[in-house]
Parts: C-alpha cells; structure tokens; sequence
C-alpha cells in the first residue's frame, strides 16, 4: 500500500560541519511511502497521483525520525530526583527503582508508557538500558517488536556494589544476556545491545564475560559509561588498580569498536581520546543529565577534532526531559560555556542522521533516503503562543530551526510515524 505524506519536508544528507550542501529542504514537498518504507521524496506536485491516499501535513515540517542513543527504560520513575550526584544517585533513587522490574507486570506496563512517551516526543528510535532483569529487557523488545519500532536494547550486567535485588553473576548475565540475543537481535527492528552497566558495578569476571558475548556476537552494538563524574572515576581505578584509566578497562576485556557507546566521556585524559579515535568507539553526549547530576561538560569540539564520532541522547531518567529538542537546548548551552558553537542545521543533522552514523544505521534510519525506514516527525514551529510570537520575527529556515531547538518539546510534535503508521490520534 502507498501513500503520501505531504508537508515542508527537511532532510540531511551530509554533515553541515564537512560540508555546505548537506540538506534539501522542500516547501510544498512530499514523502512516498510503501509498506513502511520511504519510496521516494520530491515535490509535491511531482508526486501527486490521483489514486493515492494523501496526509496534508501542510504548514509543517516533516523530518527523519529523532534517534536517541542512550536512555534508561527502568527510570521513568526516576526521572526528576532531587539533589544528588551520580552515585548518591544511583544508591538513593535508581537501583531501588530498577529492582522493581522483575515484579509481575510492572516491566510491560513500563515498557508501553516508556514507547508512548518516546514517540509523543518524536523518538522513534532509542539505545536503552534495560535493568538487570531479562524479564525488563523482553518487555520493551516485545512491545517495540508490536509497534515495529527499531530498538537496541540490552538488560544490564551488574553483579557487585548495588543491592543484591538488581544483581546478577558473571554467568547469569552471559546466559540471560546470550538468550536474549538468540530471541531478539535480529527479530524485526529488534537489535541487541550487550550492555555492562558501566565498571564500578561489574568484577573482571563479569567484565570477561561482557567481552566472550562481544566477541561472539560482533554484530551486536555495546554499550556502558565512562568518565562521568570524578568520583566515580577515583572509585572505578580504585576497583582495577591495574588499569591505565578508566577506558582502559574496557579496552583490556576487548570491548573498544565503533559499536561501542561510552555514555558521557566528560573528564578523559588525552591517552583515553586517542585510543577512542583509533578504535572508532563512540562518545554520547547526554546534556541535560550532565548538568542535572552536576557532572561536568561534554567537550564536543574537542572529541570531534581528535576524530571521535559522538552521540547525542537524553539519558532519562538522569536526564530531565524526553524530547530530543530540549537536548538541543542544554546541548546548546553546554557548549556555550566552552566558547563551542552548536548551529542549527548541525543540531537537528545531530539528532537524525548523525546519531543514524554514530550507530553505524544510517542506511536505514536518520535520513529521507529512498529504502529508509519511514520514521518520520512533524513538527509545529508554532506550538506555544511563545513559540508563534517568535515565528513572526524568524525570516529563514535557520531561524526556525533553532526556535524549535531551543524552546520547543513535545507540545511541537504533532505526529510522529513509525514505519508508516502514525503513533498520535488526532494529530
Ligand atoms: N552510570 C551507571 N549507571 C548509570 C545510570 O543509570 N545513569 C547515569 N547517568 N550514569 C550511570
Ligand atoms: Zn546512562
């Protein structure tokens, strides 16, 4: 079955850092789709048929689907805790919130207002961590799987300093994590992500066993933490006295690839930058979190001239908002107050098609390239009487762009499609 769907369309094709000519913009444009696929991408005029169902998105704008590559599924609940930093926060709010999900329901129930939060604010893809449950992670793959929505996700390895209810051994978590893959990597949209929670809550031994899966199972992505707050990395050294640094663990048990996703990367000494550009591991910058734990600044610019390729994602529930437009904002802000610049067309490139490259998936998502995934946003420049009042000053493109990034959120996303199917009612 096909259909268009017909609005402003923007989509990128290169990165507005490399290149001038990255994004094509249509004013009356179109969007052709087939079975969930995007079939083709034109003016309006050029691809109207009279047999073909039409979705008039017209004045707004129609872009790729926002990807967020790193987000917690088992801290909805822990979203807008107060007053501590990382690990105080993990202790206080977080592992007691995470070892709610192997209670019967809970995890389904979580994983469905998690989707719906997710495309109410224009996500319709997400790395997440699951908690150390295999029954957490199974919920939010079958309910992503009945939405045919592209999830990489992973339950959590941890088997020390948290409390027992969210622990697991060396094995359990090598054979829960192992019949997950088998189940789920590969199921649809469905992609796994091996995923040692980060090496304060792994021994070595567990540590091996994050690296035996890496090893058996390349095509899986990886992900944890690094150099998030400097406490946490005074107790991590303290924990592998052997390791030249904290990256260094990861290296020693093989995990260092361009599959892999280091959360945060903050304070990385220049021996840790190096070795992440020559192995293509990726950094993920998580703004509104980094400053809500007070943890420190993500250097962008510095990470993008040594060569590393870096995500953006909201980390919630350390992270304050889901909306992938207030990442934007504070992501703006962050690099502000290291005289870096985020532009507009960068940000929203950011977001799509370079979170789609971070993840090395950019063949499939991120993009309005002909055989993507239709996952689309349609946003409202226009959403709040703030927002129009500004939109009355705003002469280009540009301007718009970065209303919507730094003052809007989900008030502005007024459908979201995955696969071709819209996700909102009566948008
Ligand atoms: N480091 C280890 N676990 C977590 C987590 O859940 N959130 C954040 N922000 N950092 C972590
Ligand atoms: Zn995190």
């Amino acid at each position: 079955m096909q259909q268009l769907i017909r609005g402003r369309v923007l989509g990128f094709h290169a990165d507005p850092q490399d290149t001038q000519h990255n994004h094509r913009y249509l004013e009356d444009g179109a969007i052709l789709v087939e079975d969930g696929r995007i079939l083709a991408v034109d003016d309006y005029a050029t691809l109207a048929r009279p047999d073909l169902p039409e979705i008039d998105h017209r004045p707004h704008l129609i872009m790729p689907g926002f990807i967020d590559t790193h987000i917690h599924f088992p801290q909805v609940q822990v979203i807008a805790s107060w007053g501590a930093q990382l690990l105080d926060w993990l202790n206080t709010y977080t592992f007691p919130e995470e070892s709610r999900f192997n209670q019967q329901g809970h995890a389904p129930a979580m994983a469905d207002a998690f989707l719906n939060l997710l495309t109410a604010h224009g996500t319709t893809t997400a790395v997440a961590f699951c908690s150390v449950h295999p029954e957490s992670a199974e919920a939010l793959f079958s309910a992503a799987h009945a939405r045919n929505m592209a999830m990489i996700a992973g339950k959590v390895m941890m088997d020390r300093n948290a409390p027992p209810e969210v622990l697991d051994t060396p094995q359990q978590g090598y054979d829960d994590s192992k019949a997950l893959i088998d189940r789920w990597h590969g199921t649809g949209r469905q992609r796994y992500a091996i995923t040692p929670r980060f090496a304060i809550t792994s021994t070595p031994e567990q540590m091996e066993m994050a690296g035996a899966l890496a090893r058996e199972h390349p095509d899986c992505h990886v992900q944890t933490h690094l150099s998030e707050n400097t406490d946490e990395i005074d107790f991590t050294l303290q924990l592998y006295p052997q390791a030249r640094d904290y990256l260094d663990i990861y290296e020693t048990y093989g995990l260092l690839s361009p599959k892999l996703l280091l959360g945060h990367s903050i304070h990385l000494r220049p021996r840790e930058i190096a070795r992440m550009a020559e192995t293509g591991s990726r950094a993920v910058f998580c703004p509104t979190s980094n400053l809500f734990l007070g943890s420190g600044l993500f250097d962008e610019g510095g990470l993008r001239a040594a060569g590393i390729t870096s995500g953006i994602a909201t980390d919630v529930g350390g992270g304050t908002s889901y909306s992938m437009l207030q990442t934007l904002n504070e992501g703006y802000k962050i690099l502000q107050l290291q005289g870096q610049k985020l532009t507009p067309l960068s940000a929203f490139h950011w977001i799509t098609r370079g979170n789609a490259l971070a993840l090395g998936m950019a063949d499939r998502i991120g993009t309005l390239d002909p055989g993507s995934m239709a996952d689309l946003v349609v946003l409202d420049s226009r959403a709040t009487p703030a927002m129009a009042l500004r939109m009355d000053r705003a002469e280009t493109l540009e301007h718009e762009l970065f209303i919507l990034q730094i003052m809007g959120d989900d008030r502005s996303i007024r459908q979201t499609y995955v696969a071709g199917k819209p996700m909102k009612t009566g948008g």
